[in-house]
């Protein structure tokens, strides 16, 4: 089962509110998904992840400081999660994403566009929106899975021509 891992800096709940509909979207498409708060995700959890999801609030125009040294500490740590998200909850700028989404890219991740940004409280049908991203998620990283094991499958297709190559011969 492919696992996500999605991580969360939020300061009244917003912002959580979303990741933990990100995790309820992806489970409900049999991905091994969890939420966890920025300051007790372990990196050891992280580098066996699939695709890993950022979330931040905006804060003066940013993300807090905290976060942007937790994925400082991603760029030190061999992550092998070649999918990410970004998202969060905002008030009236949301530049905390766009930014996340900037630093996954930088670490050579393919980060789903555009980034989910809530503004305030997410309603009902803003969970629904973050609950698509998580089935998002789970359909691209089950597309990536399928194309990992496509040359097994082309080596298969030859062997069988080969065969019936040798056949004919007879
Ligand atoms: C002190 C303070 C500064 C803020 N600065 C920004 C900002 O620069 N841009 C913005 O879009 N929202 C800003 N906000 C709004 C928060 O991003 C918003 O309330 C968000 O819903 C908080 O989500 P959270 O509960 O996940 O932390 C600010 C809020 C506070 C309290």
């Amino acid at each position: 089962m492919p696992k996500l891992v999605v991580v969360y800096l939020s300061t009244s709940g917003n912002t959580k509110a979303m990741a933990d509909a990100i995790v309820e979207g992806a489970q409900s498409r049999n991905v091994d998904a969890k939420a966890v708060n920025f300051n007790e995700a372990r990196i050891e959890e992280l580098k066996d992840a699939d695709a890993i999801a950022i979330g931040s609030s905006t804060f003066y125009y940013k993300m807090l400081p905290p976060m942007e040294k937790f994925i400082e500490s991603l760029e030190k740590a061999k992550i092998k999660a070649k999918l990410g998200a970004a998202f969060g909850s905002y008030g009236w700028s949301g530049e905390a994403p766009v930014m996340i989404a900037e630093k996954m890219r930088n670490l050579g991740m393919e980060v789903i566009d555009p980034v989910l940004r809530i503004q305030y409280q997410p309603v009902e049908k803003d969970l629904d929106e973050c609950k698509r991203l998580g089935k998002d998620i789970a359909i691209k990283l089950k597309k990536d899975t399928k194309a990992g094991s496509e040359p097994k499958r082309k080596d298969a297709a030859v062997s069988v021509q080969e065969v019936k190559m040798g056949e004919g011969g007879h």
